[in-house]
């Protein structure tokens, strides 16, 4: 056995171990020593935290360590500390008056959270995600409200819906015109075509305004209003809005004033409680059209 003797490569002019094989010879190149050490540190690292935490999984269980600790428990506490707080707020945000919860910053952001979440589950298959509406829904980010966009009109809304089946619904309906032969097919154009000339729309050429307006004036402003703004205190839609529920031309006001449609927003109260309800006023009216 050839006595092992420091030698140096030739051509790289790097130590050899000394190991060869068939006149190949293996170059010595030592680990870092910095690698080395984290190296050591951490089998004694591992050493330690086999002792101390949770590791080998046993048949039945596995070894607990010193310390005792479980993630499990430490989720279970962290939760149980959430849902106390949770209970803690809710009941505050019950307590709480509309305006206190828009006003008290912790109550507000409890609030918001929840009535996003609720409007997700509730509300937007028939608003929509963002809130803007379909035909036939209303947009609840807008500034037009039927029936009021401040804090506790809102929360009155949610709570009995319109046209719902609760005792506290709201309630309004327009007359059917046309098919109750309230007015005559010549004086329902009219006063279509005037609704169009006041809301800025193309009207049909030919068409009386002026007679248009009397029979405004006589069948519609009591609920539309003079101006045809509308009343929130009759649900009656701005017909100078931006939008229309059911359409915005003057054959689409000549469908509902000969038969007008009537849509129906569910009462959320009984279903969903009053902390919820205030949560998602608090949310409807964040959306941008609060009053
Ligand atoms: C089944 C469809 C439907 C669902 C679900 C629904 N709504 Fe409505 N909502 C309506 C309709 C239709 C109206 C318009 C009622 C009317 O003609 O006055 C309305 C009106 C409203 C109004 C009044 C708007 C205004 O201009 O005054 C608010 C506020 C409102 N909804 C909020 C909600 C919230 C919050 C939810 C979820 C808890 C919800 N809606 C779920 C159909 C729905
Ligand atoms: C008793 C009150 C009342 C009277 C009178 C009335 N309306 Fe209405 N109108 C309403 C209400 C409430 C609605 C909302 C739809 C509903 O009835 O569900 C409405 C809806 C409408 C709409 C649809 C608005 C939209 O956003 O799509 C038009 C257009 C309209 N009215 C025009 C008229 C005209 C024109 C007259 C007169 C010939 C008239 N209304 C008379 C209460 C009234």
């Amino acid at each position: 056995m050839a006595e092992y003797k420091k030698e140096i490569d030739q051509v790289t002019g790097v130590e050899t171990t000394g190991h060869e094989w068939d006149g190949l010879k293996e170059l010595n190149h030592p680990l870092p020593k910095w690698w080395l050490y984290m190296f050591y540190a951490s089998i004694v690292w591992s050493v330690i935290y086999w002792v101390l935490m949770p590791s080998w999984p046993l048949v039945n269980g596995y070894t607990k360590g010193l310390l005792d600790y479980s993630q499990r428990a430490v989720v279970t506490a962290e939760f149980n500390a959430a849902e106390a707080e949770r209970a803690e707020t809710g009941k505050m945000l019950l307590e709480a008056s509309l305006e206190e919860i828009r006003d008290t910053p912790e109550l507000l952001e409890f609030a918001m959270a929840q009535g996003k979440v609720a409007f997700g589950d509730n509300c937007a298959p028939c608003h929509g995600a963002g809130a803007t509406g379909f035909e036939g829904y209303p947009n609840l980010q807008d500034d037009s409200w039927i029936w009021g966009g401040d804090l506790d009109t809102l929360a009155t809304t949610i709570s009995y819906g319109v046209r719902a089946e609760h005792d506290d619904t709201r309630y309004a309906e327009m007359p059917a015109f046309g098919r109750d032969e309230m007015l005559e097919k010549d004086e329902i154009i009219q006063v279509a075509n005037y609704v169009g000339s006041v809301a800025g729309l193309p009207t049909r050429q030919g068409v009386d305004l002026e007679a248009g307006k009397v029979v405004y004036e006589e069948n519609c402003a009591a609920c539309h209003m003079e101006d045809a703004k509308g009343s929130t205190e009759t649900g009656s839609p701005n017909l100078t809005a931006p939008t229309y529920l059911y359409g915005k031309s003057v054959e689409d006001i000549i469908a509902q004033v000969d038969a007008p449609r009537h849509g129906v927003m569910p009462a959320w109260i009984d279903r969903l409680g009053e902390t919820t309800v205030k949560s998602l006023a608090v949310y409807v009216h964040s959306l941008g059209g609060g009053q």
